[in-house]
Protein backbone atom coordinates (compact mmCIF):
# COMPACT_ATOMS: atom_id res chain seq x y z
CA UNK A 1 0.00 0.00 0.00
CA UNK A 2 1.31 3.65 -0.50
CA UNK A 3 2.57 5.41 2.32
CA UNK A 4 0.32 8.54 2.31
CA UNK A 5 1.62 10.56 4.93
CA UNK A 6 3.81 12.23 2.78
CA UNK A 7 1.50 13.62 0.84
CA UNK A 8 0.09 17.29 0.76
CA UNK A 9 -2.85 18.60 2.68
CA UNK A 10 -4.89 19.99 0.41
CA UNK A 11 -6.55 23.32 1.80
CA UNK A 12 -8.88 25.57 -0.31
CA UNK A 13 -10.69 28.76 0.01
CA UNK A 14 -12.41 31.31 -1.90
CA UNK A 15 -9.46 33.46 -2.49
CA UNK A 16 -6.69 34.84 -0.28
CA UNK A 17 -8.40 34.79 3.19
CA UNK A 18 -7.40 30.99 3.46
CA UNK A 19 -4.07 32.26 3.98
CA UNK A 20 -4.49 33.07 7.19
CA UNK A 21 -5.47 29.30 8.11
CA UNK A 22 -2.24 27.95 6.00
CA UNK A 23 -0.37 30.79 8.51
CA UNK A 24 -1.96 28.64 11.69
CA UNK A 25 -1.51 25.18 9.90
CA UNK A 26 2.59 26.26 9.43
CA UNK A 27 3.10 27.12 12.76
CA UNK A 28 1.38 24.10 14.54
CA UNK A 29 2.46 21.43 11.97
CA UNK A 30 5.78 22.98 10.13
CA UNK A 31 6.62 19.40 8.54
CA UNK A 32 3.78 19.29 6.72
CA UNK A 33 3.03 19.45 2.75
CA UNK A 34 0.54 21.68 1.77
CA UNK A 35 -1.60 22.80 -1.85
CA UNK A 36 -3.27 25.62 -1.27
CA UNK A 37 -6.20 26.53 -3.75
CA UNK A 38 -7.45 30.05 -3.94
CA UNK A 39 -11.01 30.42 -6.24
CA UNK A 40 -9.82 33.75 -7.02
CA UNK A 41 -11.45 34.06 -10.09
CA UNK A 42 -15.03 34.00 -8.20
CA UNK A 43 -14.16 35.14 -4.95
CA UNK A 44 -16.04 36.39 -2.91
CA UNK A 45 -18.19 33.56 -2.12
CA UNK A 46 -20.14 35.45 1.04
CA UNK A 47 -22.82 36.95 -0.72
CA UNK A 48 -23.35 34.18 -2.93
CA UNK A 49 -26.27 31.90 -2.82
CA UNK A 50 -25.86 28.74 -0.87
CA UNK A 51 -26.51 26.71 -4.23
CA UNK A 52 -23.72 28.77 -5.90
CA UNK A 53 -21.12 28.36 -3.23
CA UNK A 54 -22.19 24.49 -3.33
CA UNK A 55 -21.37 24.37 -6.97
CA UNK A 56 -18.18 26.00 -6.31
CA UNK A 57 -17.06 23.83 -3.85
CA UNK A 58 -17.44 20.73 -5.37
CA UNK A 59 -15.31 21.89 -8.23
CA UNK A 60 -12.44 23.23 -5.40
CA UNK A 61 -12.77 19.64 -3.83
CA UNK A 62 -12.03 18.22 -7.28
CA UNK A 63 -9.21 19.86 -8.15
CA UNK A 64 -7.77 19.32 -4.47
CA UNK A 65 -8.51 15.07 -4.54
CA UNK A 66 -6.61 15.04 -8.83
CA UNK A 67 -3.82 16.80 -6.81
CA UNK A 68 -3.56 13.62 -4.95
CA UNK A 69 -4.03 15.00 -1.44
CA UNK A 70 -4.30 12.97 2.30
CA UNK A 71 -6.76 15.10 3.29
CA UNK A 72 -8.60 18.60 2.81
CA UNK A 73 -8.93 21.54 4.85
CA UNK A 74 -11.64 23.73 4.03
CA UNK A 75 -10.47 27.27 5.37
CA UNK A 76 -13.63 29.14 3.99
CA UNK A 77 -16.06 29.65 6.92
CA UNK A 78 -18.78 30.01 4.15
CA UNK A 79 -17.95 26.83 2.49
CA UNK A 80 -17.85 24.88 5.70
CA UNK A 81 -21.12 26.46 6.47
CA UNK A 82 -23.34 25.47 3.90
CA UNK A 83 -21.36 22.97 1.58
CA UNK A 84 -19.11 20.31 4.00
CA UNK A 85 -21.40 17.47 2.60
CA UNK A 86 -20.56 18.51 -0.97
CA UNK A 87 -16.98 18.42 -0.69
CA UNK A 88 -17.01 15.06 1.61
CA UNK A 89 -19.10 13.29 -1.18
CA UNK A 90 -16.24 14.89 -3.89
CA UNK A 91 -13.14 13.35 -1.63
CA UNK A 92 -11.96 10.18 -0.95
CA UNK A 93 -9.76 11.58 1.74
CA UNK A 94 -10.69 13.31 5.84
CA UNK A 95 -12.17 16.48 4.88
CA UNK A 96 -12.04 19.22 7.72
CA UNK A 97 -13.95 22.58 8.20
CA UNK A 98 -13.76 25.46 10.29
CA UNK A 99 -17.41 25.62 11.87
CA UNK A 100 -17.33 22.76 14.23
CA UNK A 101 -13.25 23.39 15.86
CA UNK A 102 -14.37 27.41 16.16
CA UNK A 103 -17.21 26.29 17.89
CA UNK A 104 -16.01 23.56 20.07
CA UNK A 105 -12.86 26.56 20.95
CA UNK A 106 -15.95 29.31 21.82
CA UNK A 107 -17.74 26.75 23.75
CA UNK A 108 -14.51 25.93 25.96
CA UNK A 109 -13.45 29.24 26.78
CA UNK A 110 -16.56 31.07 27.04
CA UNK A 111 -17.59 30.93 30.71
CA UNK A 112 -21.07 32.76 30.77
CA UNK A 113 -22.01 30.72 27.70
CA UNK A 114 -23.04 33.88 25.86
CA UNK A 115 -20.90 33.93 22.42
CA UNK A 116 -20.91 36.31 19.34
CA UNK A 117 -19.99 35.17 15.93
CA UNK A 118 -19.26 37.45 12.91
CA UNK A 119 -19.01 35.92 9.75
CA UNK A 120 -19.78 36.78 5.75
CA UNK A 121 -23.39 37.32 4.98
CA UNK A 122 -23.77 33.49 3.49
CA UNK A 123 -22.15 32.03 6.63
CA UNK A 124 -24.45 34.22 9.51
CA UNK A 125 -27.55 33.61 7.35
CA UNK A 126 -26.69 29.20 7.66
CA UNK A 127 -26.90 29.54 11.56
CA UNK A 128 -23.82 26.95 11.04
CA UNK A 129 -21.69 28.43 13.78
CA UNK A 130 -25.08 29.12 16.07
CA UNK A 131 -25.86 25.02 15.01
CA UNK A 132 -22.78 23.52 15.83
CA UNK A 133 -22.42 25.62 19.15
CA UNK A 134 -25.60 24.12 20.26
CA UNK A 135 -24.45 21.09 19.75
CA UNK A 136 -21.73 21.16 21.97
CA UNK A 137 -24.27 23.16 24.89
CA UNK A 138 -28.17 23.30 24.21
CA UNK A 139 -28.32 26.41 26.50
CA UNK A 140 -25.62 28.70 25.32
CA UNK A 141 -26.81 31.95 23.28
CA UNK A 142 -24.89 32.70 20.43
CA UNK A 143 -25.39 36.38 18.48
CA UNK A 144 -24.37 36.58 15.13
CA UNK A 145 -23.38 39.68 13.15
CA UNK A 146 -22.74 39.48 9.11
CA UNK A 147 -19.37 42.03 8.42
CA UNK A 148 -18.78 42.16 5.24
CA UNK A 149 -17.26 45.24 4.59
CA UNK A 150 -14.04 43.89 6.76
CA UNK A 151 -13.04 41.29 3.82
CA UNK A 152 -12.13 44.06 1.87
CA UNK A 153 -10.76 46.02 4.65
CA UNK A 154 -8.56 43.52 5.34
CA UNK A 155 -7.49 43.26 1.61
CA UNK A 156 -6.63 46.60 1.35
CA UNK A 157 -4.21 46.74 4.24
CA UNK A 158 -6.30 49.07 6.58
CA UNK A 159 -5.34 47.21 9.80
CA UNK A 160 -5.12 49.91 12.31
CA UNK A 161 -7.08 52.62 10.62
CA UNK A 162 -9.86 54.98 11.37
CA UNK A 163 -12.05 53.49 8.60
CA UNK A 164 -11.63 50.31 10.68
CA UNK A 165 -12.21 51.36 13.96
CA UNK A 166 -15.66 53.00 12.72
CA UNK A 167 -16.69 50.56 11.00
CA UNK A 168 -16.02 47.54 13.42
CA UNK A 169 -17.84 50.35 16.36
CA UNK A 170 -20.94 49.91 13.84
CA UNK A 171 -20.75 46.18 13.56
CA UNK A 172 -19.78 45.15 16.70
CA UNK A 173 -22.39 47.69 19.44
CA UNK A 174 -24.80 45.37 19.69
CA UNK A 175 -22.36 42.45 21.42
CA UNK A 176 -22.02 45.04 24.59
CA UNK A 177 -25.50 44.74 25.18
CA UNK A 178 -25.64 41.09 24.51
CA UNK A 179 -23.02 40.95 27.01
CA UNK A 180 -21.11 38.19 25.03
CA UNK A 181 -17.44 37.20 26.59
CA UNK A 182 -16.13 35.06 23.61
CA UNK A 183 -16.47 35.96 20.10
CA UNK A 184 -15.54 33.64 17.14
CA UNK A 185 -13.73 34.98 13.81
CA UNK A 186 -16.10 33.44 11.69
CA UNK A 187 -14.32 34.52 8.61
CA UNK A 188 -10.96 34.15 6.65
CA UNK A 189 -10.21 37.85 7.28
CA UNK A 190 -11.02 38.20 10.25
CA UNK A 191 -7.53 37.46 12.21
CA UNK A 192 -6.13 39.97 10.48
CA UNK A 193 -8.12 42.72 12.02
CA UNK A 194 -8.29 41.32 15.15
CA UNK A 195 -6.17 44.37 17.05
CA UNK A 196 -9.04 46.85 15.98
CA UNK A 197 -12.51 43.96 16.40
CA UNK A 198 -10.80 43.41 20.35
CA UNK A 199 -11.02 47.19 21.23
CA UNK A 200 -14.50 47.27 20.32
CA UNK A 201 -15.49 44.83 21.45
CA UNK A 202 -13.09 45.40 24.79
CA UNK A 203 -10.59 43.68 26.08
CA UNK A 204 -12.68 41.39 28.23
CA UNK A 205 -13.47 39.25 25.35
CA UNK A 206 -12.10 36.67 24.45
CA UNK A 207 -11.74 36.07 20.57
CA UNK A 208 -11.57 32.65 19.15
CA UNK A 209 -9.75 32.20 15.75
CA UNK A 210 -11.78 29.38 13.82
CA UNK A 211 -7.88 29.06 11.70
CA UNK A 212 -5.89 28.25 15.33
CA UNK A 213 -8.88 25.61 16.30
CA UNK A 214 -9.24 24.02 12.90
CA UNK A 215 -4.93 23.54 12.70
CA UNK A 216 -5.51 21.84 16.14
CA UNK A 217 -8.15 19.61 14.94
CA UNK A 218 -5.81 18.92 11.17
CA UNK A 219 -2.81 17.76 14.12
CA UNK A 220 -5.10 15.86 16.13
CA UNK A 221 -6.46 13.72 13.08
CA UNK A 222 -3.04 13.09 11.49
CA UNK A 223 -1.89 11.78 14.78
CA UNK A 224 -5.89 9.42 14.99
CA UNK A 225 -4.88 8.39 11.33
CA UNK A 226 -0.36 7.83 11.58
CA UNK A 227 -0.74 10.33 9.03
CA UNK A 228 2.02 12.92 9.92
CA UNK A 229 4.90 13.45 7.09
CA UNK A 230 8.19 12.12 8.92
CA UNK A 231 10.35 13.01 6.18
CA UNK A 232 13.11 15.09 6.68
CA UNK A 233 13.14 17.08 3.82
CA UNK A 234 12.14 20.24 3.87
CA UNK A 235 8.12 20.60 3.08
CA UNK A 236 6.68 21.74 -0.01
CA UNK A 237 3.99 24.48 0.04
CA UNK A 238 2.31 25.17 -3.31
CA UNK A 239 -0.26 27.99 -4.01
CA UNK A 240 -2.67 27.45 -6.76
CA UNK A 241 -5.40 30.24 -7.91
CA UNK A 242 -8.24 30.17 -10.42
CA UNK A 243 -7.85 34.08 -12.29
CA UNK A 244 -4.25 36.08 -12.65
CA UNK A 245 -1.82 35.30 -10.00
CA UNK A 246 -0.12 38.69 -9.29
CA UNK A 247 -2.70 40.28 -6.91
CA UNK A 248 -2.81 37.56 -4.67
CA UNK A 249 0.81 37.04 -4.12
CA UNK A 250 0.67 40.76 -3.04
CA UNK A 251 -1.64 40.48 -0.53
CA UNK A 252 -1.55 36.88 0.29
CA UNK A 253 2.31 37.71 1.41
CA UNK A 254 0.64 40.11 4.06
CA UNK A 255 -1.92 37.20 5.40
CA UNK A 256 0.69 34.56 5.48
CA UNK A 257 3.30 36.46 7.05
CA UNK A 258 6.02 35.01 4.78
CA UNK A 259 7.52 35.11 1.15
CA UNK A 260 5.31 33.00 -1.18
CA UNK A 261 7.54 31.99 -4.04
CA UNK A 262 5.75 30.99 -7.07
CA UNK A 263 2.00 31.35 -7.36
CA UNK A 264 0.51 28.65 -10.35
CA UNK A 265 -2.80 29.37 -12.27
CA UNK A 266 -5.23 26.14 -12.14
CA UNK A 267 -6.70 25.90 -15.00
CA UNK A 268 -10.21 25.26 -16.41
CA UNK A 269 -12.33 27.66 -13.58
CA UNK A 270 -12.79 30.89 -15.42
CA UNK A 271 -15.67 30.15 -17.54
N1 LIG B 1 -13.23 33.13 2.71
C1 LIG B 1 -14.53 33.69 3.03
C2 LIG B 1 -15.00 33.14 4.39
O1 LIG B 1 -14.22 32.76 5.23
C3 LIG B 1 -14.48 35.21 3.04
C4 LIG B 1 -14.33 35.86 1.68
C5 LIG B 1 -15.50 35.60 0.74
O2 LIG B 1 -16.61 36.16 0.94
O3 LIG B 1 -15.32 34.83 -0.18
O4 LIG B 1 -16.19 33.08 4.62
Amino acid sequence: MQDKSSLPIGVFDSGIGGLTVVHSLLKLLPNENIIYFGDTARVPYGPKSPEAVRGYAKQDAHFLVSQNVKMIVIACNTVSAVALDVVQKESNVPVVGVIVPGAKSAIQSSRKKRIGVIGTKGTIASNAYTNAIRQFDSDAKVFGKACPLFVSLAEEGFINHKATEMIANEYLFSFKQEKIDTLVLGCTHYPILSEVIQKSVSEEVTLIDSGIAVAEEVKQLLEEKELQNRSKHKPNILFYVSDVPEKFTEVGERFLGMKMGKVRRAEGFLI
